[in-house]
């Protein structure tokens, strides 16, 4: 198997040379074959219609924010209306990575593979961890896509919808309830009372404007 590959090909020297490291430069490289935009990334995100629609009605100069990358293909769908729109805007992708199925590795490879790691900045911790870092009314748009366990959502909509600013977005996936109750659960508690916007759903997402 290891010996597909021509010797004189520098950047594979260390096949012959340290072959555990071969083997995982090797999964590296069949992982990102093919990736020619977003939509070959494996993933999750039937919401670029959402994050297209933020990027087009956006000022230069407004912050946006992912929960939950995975291996990138929303980022990389984000990343790449930036790049497009030729706007400066500031993007957040958040996500601890943590869980085997889901190595950082693989992410940044689909972003640099695309060309787009300039358009986005990780974070990779935890959630909460990551709203520290953020002040009140201080982003234009929050897109919840993290872990669909009831308390998990309501908490990031305790920690994220602060963040937003009036008038900016807020929205989140898998609002589907015989696939994810914890998600519909926790949304529809959180935004039960009369204090709080209502909800739009929008495909899988659900959606809101903070009001001004
Ligand atoms: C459904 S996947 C995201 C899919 C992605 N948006 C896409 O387009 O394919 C959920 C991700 O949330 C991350 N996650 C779950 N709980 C989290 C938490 N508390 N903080 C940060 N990331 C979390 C997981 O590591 C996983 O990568």
């Amino acid at each position: 198997m290891l010996f597909v590959y021509d010797k004189s090909d520098a950047k594979l020297k260390h096949l012959y040379t340290n072959p555990r490291r071969a083997y995982k430069s090797l999964l590296l490289r069949l992982q990102t074959m093919g990736i020619g935009n977003w939509h070959d990334i494996p993933g999750w995100c039937d919401y670029d219609n959402i994050y297209q629609q933020r990027v087009d009605e956006a000022q230069d100069g407004q912050v946006f924010l992912e929960i939950g990358c995975a291996y990138g293909k929303s980022t990389a769908c984000m990343a790449e209306a930036i790049k497009r729109s030729g706007k400066n805007l500031t993007f957040y992708a958040v996500d601890f990575w943590s869980m085997p199925i889901f190595p950082f590795q693989w992410f940044v490879n689909h972003l640099t593979q695309l060309r787009l790691l300039d358009y986005v900045i990780p974070l990779k911790m935890r959630s909460a961890q990551a709203a520290t870092f953020f002040g009140d009314n201080s982003l234009d748009f929050v897109y919840i896509d993290g872990s669909h366990e009831y308390n998990d959502v309501l908490e990031d909509l305790n920690l994220w919808y602060p963040k937003v600013k009036p008038g900016g977005w807020f929205c989140g996936h898998d609002y589907v309830f015989d696939e994810f109750p914890g998600v519909t659960s926790a949304v529809d508690h959180f935004f039960a009372p009369d204090d709080k916007p209502s909800v739009t759903i929008n495909g899988r997402s659900w959606c809101t404007q903070k009001p001004q």
